[in-house]
């Protein structure tokens, strides 16, 4: 079994540090290491993207290797073999896989079954890559901090739980504002409480969530595989948008982010997506140097 990453508690903090400077290195092209030279990588895809799959595809060619395209309607994963099955086999292909999937247990699956590192590209529970590369985008753009303030408005979804996830390794104040019927995992909750050096707020109130906040993050209110929730989501969290009165009480100089994609006019406003203060598209080009990084440590 490689190291993989299903979820950024795959690491320890210190490795997550560890990252986050081979990413700065590498995104400033100090070091530019080829680990994947002459082997291929498995992007199996059960849901849409656009920024993983670009993201993932242009930084396997960059780190020297070959980028597989893999959708369910070929490989089936889990039914027409078992998961286990297809992880010993792809094994003998390729270098690395990568997966964007439902089912949290399918990639843990995959990881104690393949002999290469697996990384997950999001699943129902987790979205480990974007949180790190949002985390790493934040360093690029506030002052040092002892422990940022972010506070995250909507649904309690795989975005949320990475938040929580990431809070549990390395100190953050970490502020949830959410409806009561709309919390995260609540495993993963008590995990980041139990660190000492982060704080966690889940409140139902937006204000609460945002005052005095470096970042006010937000993602859509209804992710993929929930569409049809799309319309109970949003009278539920209608409150919880990010617009121009709540960015008045977070710091002055907060920043605004999303993982993209967004619904405009929902969850957030055009006027503050748009803004000097929104960096979603600093976070979307950060997942490409983050995701070179994370293949690089797995590779070592
Ligand atoms: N943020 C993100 O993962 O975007 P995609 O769904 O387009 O990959
Ligand atoms: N929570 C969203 C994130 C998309 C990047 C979803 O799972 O659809």
């Amino acid at each position: 079994m490689s190291r993989s990453l299903c979820q950024i508690t795959d690491l320890t903090a210190s490795e997550v540090h560890e990252v986050f400077d081979l990413c700065a290195k590498m995104k400033s092209g100090a070091i530019q290491p080829k680990p994947l030279a002459g082997k291929s990588v498995a992007c199996i895809f059960t849901k849409s993207s656009l920024r993983t799959r670009v993201s993932f595809e242009t930084g396997i060619y960059e780190l020297g290797g070959h980028p597989m395209y893999i959708t369910d309607g070929e490989i089936q994963l889990g039914r027409r073999e078992t998961v286990a099955d297809a992880a010993r086999v792809l094994s003998r292909y390729v270098g690395l896989i990568m997966i964007r999937t439902f089912d949290h247990a399918d990639v843990v699956e995959l990881a104690e079954n393949a002999t290469v590192p697996i990384v997950n590209g999001l699943t129902d529970l987790v979205h480990p890559c974007q949180i790190m590369g949002d985390y790493f985008s934040i360093t690029e753009h506030l002052p040092p901090a002892d422990r940022y303030i972010v506070a995250y408005l909507g649904d309690g979804n795989n975005i949320t739980n990475s938040w929580l996830n990431l809070a549990s390794l390395i100190p953050l104040e970490l502020r949830i504002g959410t409806a009561d019927d709309c919390h995260p995992d609540a495993d993963l909750l008590e995990k980041a409480k139990a660190n000492p050096d982060s704080k966690i707020v889940l409140t139902n109130d937006p204000k609460e969530a945002a005052n005095g906040a470096d970042v006010l993050y937000t993602d859509v209110w209804a992710s993929m595989g929930q569409k049809d929730l799309a319309n109970d989501k949003a009278e539920k969290l209608k409150r919880f948008q990010i617009n121009r009165s709540l960015l008045e009480v977070a710091k002055e100089k907060a920043v605004v982010m999303h993982c993209l994609p967004a619904e405009r006019g929902r969850e957030i406003t055009d006027e503050v997506m748009d803004s000097p203060q929104s960096i979603v598209f600093d976070q979307a080009e950060n997942r490409l140097h983050v995701q070179k990084a994370i293949m690089a440590f797995l590779l070592k």
